[in-house]
């Protein structure tokens, strides 16, 4: 794409730039590569670039690729010459197209409101690896983030095969070899082996795939975003948080087919994650671990989250040998309901899993689990099941406040082992099932029962009794009531 034309542009875009101090630098960037101190910018003083001055035109129909590029490493050779950050801006009124862009250390991208930058849905617009289809992608980067109000939109209605309310059906770049499966679409923007991450500030919107995807990164705060996916589109995840230490997310809203907020654990543990002040609606999980858990998850905080037409509400499906531990949810509201038993979930307000993914897999063990301050509407009650070899242990429900009522049509009587372990299978509906546990506290758990449907449940409290042990209730009541 770099033509001569392009190049000329650029550097004529430049020389009328009020930038000077920065054109000076990139022509001497072009010649010499290494820091001359003859041309010393003074520290600490934020640099601002627009991707304009080096040539983006914002129609949405030209690709902006090699202009959003350039200006990002001039602002990053700008920070390793001692400024103190920098910014690129994409000015308002722009849509800015795209094919992926790296974001570098100490760059922030500050898209204006009223601005949108837009992922190109081709797949020579993405890198030859799978694994780095982002349309925004920093890797091992420091200090750097997104902001600015604006919208980062992936397109992910260009990605549809067939739309169908139960479940889209996408296309898939796997004829290349470089991707297997039916799940081989670009994210939207993805941080890997990065420090000091901010996003804030900023709507993600449509992404064809994952939406914001976390991977090793240590430090990463993502606050006041928001989240707009499909609500029929498959694997349209809103933050997965990968092997990963200290994260924040703290207001946000997320409104997507996929999970939602969604910490995994591939090739390393995952430690300290808060979310707090969160809004959610999906039709799969609000908030999920795993299912991908080789390594461990520990220290994690869930506060102040409302969820709203979910699919299922705070999840945990461990399948893959990595533990779970020290995991709070509290002062949460939640309203799950059925969908098409296609998507995982099957209405349970909570879901605590762990088995072997395959038979060949190892199982986690899940302890001290505390779920305090918890008012759940649903359509099915709460599903705690460990299994032989991963036992659920110290689990506690204060101050939880249940009503169950039906107002879909979906059937129910299903309990939801999947992925791999027992799949979907015939279960009588109950205030809480219970497999394999050891130490289980409720206490002040109200649980109230629609009398229309009480035919269809059958017990508040659903145990195999050989598998669970040391159950404790204290102020526990359930009853029927009208509606
Ligand atoms: C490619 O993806 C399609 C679904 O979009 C799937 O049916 C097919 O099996 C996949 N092929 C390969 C080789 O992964
Ligand atoms: C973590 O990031 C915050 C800003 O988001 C910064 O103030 C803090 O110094 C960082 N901590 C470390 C250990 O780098
Ligand atoms: C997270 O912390 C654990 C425990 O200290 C460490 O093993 C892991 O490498 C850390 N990961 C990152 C990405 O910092
Ligand atoms: C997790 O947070 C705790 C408490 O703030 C801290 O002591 C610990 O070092 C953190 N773990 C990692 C891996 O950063
Ligand atoms: C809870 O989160 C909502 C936003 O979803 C916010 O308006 C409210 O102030 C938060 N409450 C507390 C106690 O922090
Ligand atoms: C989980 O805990 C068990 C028992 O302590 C241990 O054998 C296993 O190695 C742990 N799993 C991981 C991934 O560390
Ligand atoms: C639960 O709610 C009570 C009453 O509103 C409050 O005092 C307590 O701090 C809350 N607990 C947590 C863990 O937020
Ligand atoms: C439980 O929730 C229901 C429905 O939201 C509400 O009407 C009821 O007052 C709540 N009960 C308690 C004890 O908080
Ligand atoms: C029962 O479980 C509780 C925690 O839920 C624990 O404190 C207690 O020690 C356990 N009792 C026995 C006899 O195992």
């Amino acid at each position: 794409m770099a033509t001569a034309a392009a190049t000329t542009l650029f550097r004529v875009q430049l020389l009328g730039s009020v930038f000077i101090l920065f054109s000076i630098f990139q022509s001497e960037s072009s010649t010499s590569p290494d820091y001359s101190p003859n041309i010393q910018l003074p520290r600490s003083i934020p640099l601002t670039l627009s991707v304009t001055d080096y040539g983006a035109v914002g129609d949405g129909v030209h690709y902006d690729t090699q202009y959003i590029q350039a200006a990002i490493d001039s602002c990053s050779a700008a920070v390793t010459r001692g400024s103190g950050g920098c910014r690129v801006t994409f000015p308002s009124g722009g849509t800015y197209l795209t094919a992926t862009v790296f974001l570098k250390s100490g760059v922030i991208l500050d898209v204006q409101e009223g601005a949108q930058i837009l992922g190109g849905t081709k797949l020579e617009d993405y890198p030859a690896e799978e694994s780095r289809w982002y349309v925004v992608l920093a890797e091992d980067a420091a200090d750097v983030g997104i902001t600015g109000g604006g919208e980062i939109n992936g397109q992910g209605l260009m990605f549809v095969e067939r739309f169908d309310e139960r479940k889209n059906v996408m296309v898939s770049w796997n004829r290349t070899g470089a991707c297997l499966g039916d799940e081989c679409r670009p994210r939207l923007v993805g941080f890997i082996r990065c420090k000091n991450v901010r996003v804030w500030n900023v709507w993600l919107t449509e992404p064809a795939y994952w939406c914001l995807h976390i991977v090793q990164c240590y430090n990463t705060s993502i606050q006041d975003v928001s989240i707009y996916g499909d609500f029929n589109t498959p694997n349209n995840d809103g933050i997965d948080i990968d092997d990963s230490n200290n994260t924040v997310i703290t207001r946000c809203n997320i409104d997507t087919g996929d999970d939602a907020i969604c910490p995994k654990t591939y090739a390393g543990p995952l430690y300290n994650l808060t979310a707090t002040n969160c809004w959610i609606r999906t039709k799969s999980s609000a908030i999920k671990l795993g299912s991908a858990s080789w390594f461990d998850f520990k220290g994690l905080v869930f506060d102040n989250i409302t969820i709203v037409e979910s699919h299922r509400g705070l999840g945990l499906q461990i399948r893959d040998g990595g533990n779970v531990s020290d995991i709070t949810f509290s002062n949460i509201n939640i309203n799950t309901r059925y969908y098409d038993p296609s998507w995982w979930g099957r209405a349970e307000p909570i879901y605590v899993t762990t088995c072997p993914r395959h038979a060949k897999s190892k199982v986690g063990l899940i302890s001290a689990l505390s779920f305090v301050n918890i008012t759940a509407t649903s359509e099915n009650g709460i599903f705690l099941s460990g299994s032989g070899g991963g036992l659920l242990s110290n689990l506690k429900f204060i101050n939880v406040n249940l009503t169950y009522t039906r107002w879909t049509n979906y059937a129910d009587g299903l309990a939801d082992y999947r992925p791999g372990c027992e799949g979907l299978v015939n279960h009588g509906t109950a205030g809480i099932i219970m497999e394999h546990i050891e130490g289980l506290e409720l206490k002040n758990v109200d649980m109230r029962w629609s009398e229309d449907q009480s035919s269809r449940w059958n017990n508040p409290l659903d145990f195999r009794p050989s598998t669970v042990n040391n159950i404790s209730l204290l102020n526990f009541h359930s009853g029927l009531y009208q509606q």
